[in-house]
C-alpha cells in the first residue's frame, strides 16, 4: 500500500494513539541508580562535574536505599572512596572497606534492595589505574588475585551481585572460582564485558577521584573503532561464567548493544555513563535542551537498542516524574 492509502500520521494524532502503538517503553523497574560512598558522618557532597548527584557518607546510606526501594528501581551499584589509596588497592578487599561497609548499611535498611557492587582496583590505587601498575603496563594476571579477594569481600559483606569493570583478561573466571571457593555461590556477576576506553567517563573520574596519575585506559579497555570484538569479549566472559553482561557507555554504542541482543540470550544491560549524564545536564542548565524530554528520548534509545536494563544517574528523577 502507497500514499495516499498508506498514511502513518493516522497513528500519531493524539498521545494515546501514539502509545498504543508504542513498541518499547521505560519503567523505574528497568533502571538501576549508581551511588558513591564516602567516609565521614552527616556527608552528603555534590559532585561538582555532575549536578544533582551526590558523595553520600555510610550513615546517609539507609534513608537513601528507602527512597530508591519506593520509587521502584531494579537496583543500585555501590562505588567506594575510600581515605586510603595505595599501589595495590587494598581497600577495596579489606572486610571494613568503604563499600563493604555501605552494602551492610544497606541491607539492614531495606534487606530486599538488590544491590551490585563495583569490583575495579581503580577507586582504590593512588595511580588511578585498574590493576597492579608498574609505572608503564598494567599487569593483567597480577591482578587477578587481587579483583578475586574484591568480590569476595564484597559478596561477604552481602552483595548480590558483583561486577568487574576493570578489563582484564580471565577475570570473570578468577572472580567465579574464588566466590564458590567461598562459599558465595549465590553471588551472580555481571560483567563489564564490552567496556570501551572512552572520554566519557570524564566526570566519573572526578566524582571518585579515580583520574589517573599517568598512562591511560586503551591498553586494557576496548577500542571505540572496535564493534566485533566487543561481542567476542562478551562471549568470552559468558564462557567464563559471567550471568549478565555489559556494554558501556550506552549512547554512543547503540550498534552494540544491537548486536548483542541479537547474538546472546543472557540478560544485557547499558551503562548511561557519567558523561552522557553530564551533557544532558550541563545543556539543560544553559536552556539549550528540554532536560526532560533529553533524559527519556536517551533511555528509550538504549532501550530500543535491545538492553533489558540501563544504568543511569536519571534513575532517580525519572522515577518522580514516571506517570505510567
Ligand atoms: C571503574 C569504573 C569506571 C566507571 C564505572 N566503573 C571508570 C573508568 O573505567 O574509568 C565509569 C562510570 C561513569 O563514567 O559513569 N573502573
Amino acid at each position: 500500500m502507497a500514499f495516499p492509502e498508506h498514511r502513518p500520521r493516522r497513528l500519531r494524532r493524539s498521545a494515546e494513539l501514539r502509545r498504543l502503538v508504542r513498541e518499547t517503553r521505560v519503567e523505574p523497574g528497568d533502571l538501576i541508580y549508581p551511588l558513591f560512598c564516602v567516609t565521614g558522618r552527616g556527608v552528603r557532597e555534590p559532585v561538582v562535574s555532575m549536578p544533582g548527584i551526590d558523595r553520600l557518607s555510610v550513615d546517609q546510606l539507609a534513608a537513601e536505599a528507602k527512597d530508591i526501594q519506593a520509587l521502584g528501581l531494579a537496583a543500585v551499584i555501590l562505588f567506594g572512596i575510600p581515605d586510603h589509596k595505595d599501589a595495590l588497592g587494598t581497600d577495596g578487599y579489606d572486610p571494613d572497606g568503604i563499600v563493604q561497609r555501605a552494602i551492610r548499611a544497606i541491607k539492614d535498611a531495606t534487606p530486599d534492595l538488590v544491590v551490585i557492587a563495583d569490583v575495579c582496583l581503580c577507586e582504590y590505587t593512588d595511580h588511578g589505574h585498574c590493576g597492579v601498575y608498574d609505572g608503564v603496563h598494567v599487569n593483567n594476571d597480577a591482578t587477578l588475585p587481587l579483583l578475586a579477594r574484591t568480590a569476595v569481600a564484597l559478596a561477604q559483606a552481602g552483595a548480590d551481585i558483583v561486577a568487574p569493570s576493570d578489563m582484564m583478561d580471565g577475570r570473570v573466571a578468577a572472580i567465579r572460582r574464588a566466590l564458590d571457593a567461598e562459599g558465595q555461590s549465590d553471588t551472580a556477576i555481571l560483567s563489564y564485558a564490552a567496556k570501551y576506553a572512552s572520554a566519557f567517563y570524564g566526570p566519573f573520574r572526578d566524582a571518585a577521584e579515580s583520574t589517573l596519575a599517568a598512562g591511560d585506559r586503551r591498553g586494557y579497555q576496548l577500542d571505540p573503532a572496535n564493534a566485533r570484538e566487543a561481542l567476542d569479549e562478551i562471549a568470552a566472559d559468558l564462557e567464563e561464567g559471567a550471568d549478565m553482561v555489559m556494554v558501556k557507555p550506552a549512547l554512543p554504542y547503540l550498534d552494540v548493544i544491537h548486536a548483542a541482543r541479537a547474538a546472546f540470550r543472557a540478560p544485557l544491560f547499558a551503562y548511561q555513563v557519567s558523561g552522557e549524564y553530564s551533557l544532558i545536564r550541563a545543556a539543560a542548565e544553559r536552556g539549550w535542551i528540554d532536560e526532560e524530554r533529553a533524559i527519556d528520548e536517551s533511555l528509550t534509545a538504549i532501550r530500543r537498542a535491545g538492553a533489558d536494563r540501563v544504568i543511569t544517574y536519571f534513575a532517580k528523577q525519572f522515577a518522580h516524574g514516571f506517570r505510567g
